[in-house]
C-alpha cells in the first residue's frame, strides 16, 4: 500500500484518531518494536515499559514461548465460531477454571476485552438472580461501552451517561490517602465504609440488587489498596443479602498484584471473576469471565444470551494458554511480591527527597505516585477529574526523555512494570522517576 506521509508522527496525526486524548496536545513517539522490558521507536530510542502499556503486558514484550504459540495457531486454525467446539477454547477454559478458587469449579465465558467481561458479566448475574440493580465503586473503571461505562464510577462515564445501561447504583469505597469517611486510622476507614455499603445497600432494597462488581485493587484511579478486613466485609454483606460478588480482575488478574488473581491475594472469594489484558499479556485482545459451578450450570438447560462473533477466538485462546504456560514456567504469579518489595524501597526514597511526592503505595507490580502541592494539607497538583493536565506533561514527558514510559491521570501516575522486570529494571525506572519528579517540581514552580 502507499505511504502518502513517510513521517509515522505526521501521519498517525492526521489519519489516526487516538482515544480519551484532545489530538492536538499529544505527541508521543511512534514504537515500532518491542522486546523484554524494552520498546523503541522509529529512531531506535529504547523505553521501559514502566506501565506494562496499559497495566497488561505482564510476561514483558515478545515472550518467545507465546509468540511461538500464536504462529503455530494461525497454522491451524485462525477462526471458529463460537457456536462450534474449538480444543484450545477447552484447554484455555480448564486452565482458568483450575486458577479459580472454587471447590466446585466453575465454568469460562469468552468476551473480546475488559468491558464486555464486565458487560456481560453483569448481565449473566442479572439472568440467575432475576433481580435488576448492580453496585460499583465511584472510584472505579469498569470500561466504556454503553453498558460499561455505567458501571464505570468516574469521569470517564460522564460524556456516555445520559444514554447508559440504567440499574447501577454507585457507592463510596475506602481511600485511605483521601479518606471519603474521614478518618486517618485504616481499620476506622474500613468500618465506615462497610456501614455505608450496607446503608446503600438497605437504601436500594438488597433483594433487587443482583451484583456487586469491584476491582479487588483499584487500578487506573489510583491504585488503592483496600484497608485489610474491607474485600472480606463486602463478602459478608453480599451472603446476608444473596447478592452476587465480582471482582473485576481485567487489571490486577495474572500476577500484577503479586498472586495470580487479587482475590487470591486477599483471600477473597468471589462468585464471578472478570479477567483480560494480562491473560494474553496483551498481545491479542481478550477478556472473559470465570463463573462458579452453581451459576454456570443455571444455563444448562436456558438459553444463554449473549456472545460475540470473537468470542474464544483460537488465535486468543492458544495465545492464552501459551501466556498461562509461561506465567507458571516463570514463577510470574508471585514474582510481584519481590518486585514490591525492591519497588516500594525505591519509591519511599524518592518520597523522603522530593517534597512533591505525597503519596506512595501499591500491590505487587502495582503502585501509584500522587504529587502534591502541599504535603500538609495534601492538595492534589492537580485536580482530580479536573479540565485539564496542568503540570503533569512535564513528568511523562521528562520520563520519557530519560527512556521509561508510564501512563497516569490527573495528580496520579502509574509504574507498573512487567513480571519479568529484574532488579536493575527497576533501579533504572526508579532513578527516571527521580530525575522526572525533579523536572515536575521545577514546571510547577515556573507555573505557580
Ligand atoms: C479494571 C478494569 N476493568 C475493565 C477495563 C476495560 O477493559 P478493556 O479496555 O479491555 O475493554 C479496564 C481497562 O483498563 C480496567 O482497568
Amino acid at each position: 500500500m502507499a505511504i502518502s506521509i513517510p513521517d509515522t508522527q505526521t501521519a498517525h496525526k492526521r489519519f489516526v484518531l487516538t482515544p480519551w486524548s484532545a489530538q492536538a496536545a499529544i505527541d508521543p513517539p511512534a514504537i515500532v518494536r518491542a522486546e523484554g522490558v524494552a520498546m523503541y521507536d522509529a529512531d531506535g530510542k529504547r523505553y521501559i515499559d514502566a506501565s506494562s502499556g496499559l497495566i497488561a503486558v505482564n510476561l514483558g514484550h515478545g515472550h518467545p514461548h507465546v509468540v511461538a504459540a500464536m504462529k503455530d495457531q494461525i497454522d491451524r486454525v485462525c477462526y471458529v465460531p463460537p457456536s462450534l467446539f474449538n480444543d484450545r477454547r477447552a484447554e484455555l477454559a480448564e486452565a482458568l477454571v483450575r486458577l479459580a478458587p472454587w471447590p466446585e469449579g466453575g465454568r469460562a465465558y469468552f468476551t473480546t476485552g475488559g468491558t464486555t467481561a464486565n458487560e456481560d458479566a453483569v448481565k449473566l448475574a442479572r439472568t440467575v438472580t432475576g433481580r435488576p440493580k448492580v453496585l460499583s465503586a465511584y472510584r472505579s473503571f469498569h470500561g466504556s461501552s454503553m453498558g460499561a461505562t455505567a458501571l464505570t464510577g468516574e469521569n470517564r462515564r460522564w460524556p456516555s451517561e445520559a444514554a447508559a445501561m440504567s440499574g447501577v447504583v454507585h457507592f463510596f469505597a475506602p481511600y485511605p490517602y483521601r479518606s471519603p469517611f474521614l478518618t486517618t486510622d485504616p481499620a476506622d476507614e474500613c468500618r465506615r465504609a462497610l456501614a455505608h455499603l450496607r446503608a446503600v445497600m438497605l437504601a436500594e432494597d438488597p433483594e433487587r440488587i443482583a451484583a456487586l462488581l469491584i476491582e479487588p485493587v483499584v487500578g487506573s484511579n489510583g491504585v488503592i489498596v483496600y484497608p485489610e478486613g474491607y474485600l472480606a466485609g463486602i463478602r459478608a454483606l453480599c451472603d446476608e443479602f444473596g447478592i452476587l460478588l465480582i471482582f473485576d480482575e481485567v487489571m490486577t488478574g495474572f500476577g500484577r498484584v503479586g498472586a495470580v488473581f487479587g482475590g487470591a491475594r486477599y483471600g477473597v472469594v468471589p462468585d464471578l471473576m472478570t479477567f483480560a489484558k494480562g491473560v494474553t499479556s496483551a498481545y491479542i485482545p481478550l477478556g472473559g469471565v470465570i463463573v462458579r459451578e452453581k451459576l454456570a450450570s443455571y444455563f444448562d438447560d436456558r438459553a444463554m444470551w449473549m456472545g460475540h462473533t470473537y468470542s474464544g477466538h483460537p488465535l486468543a485462546m492458544a495465545t492464552g494458554i501459551a501466556a498461562l504456560e509461561a506465567y507458571v514456567a516463570g514463577g510470574l504469579f508471585t514474582r510481584g511480591l519481590t518486585i514490591e518489595a525492591r519497588l516500594r524501597s525505591h519509591l519511599l526514597g524518592l518520597q523522603a527527597k522530593h517534597e512533591i511526592l505525597g503519596d506512595v503505595r501499591g500491590a505487587g507490580a502495582f503502585f501509584a505516585l500522587e504529587f502534591v502541592s502541599d504535603r500538609e494539607a495534601r492538595t492534589p497538583l492537580v485536580a482530580w477529574q479536573g479540565k485539564t493536565q496542568g503540570v503533569m506533561p512535564a513528568f511523562f514527558a521528562s520520563l520519557r526523555r530519560r527512556g521509561v514510559y508510564a501512563f497516569g491521570r490527573y495528580n496520579i501516575a502509574h509504574i507498573a512494570p512487567p513480571l519479568i522486570a529484574t532488579d536493575d529494571d527497576l533501579a533504572e525506572i526508579s532513578e527516571a522517576i527521580d530525575g522526572a519528579i525533579g523536572d515536575l517540581a521545577a514546571a510547577w514552580h515556573a507555573a505557580n
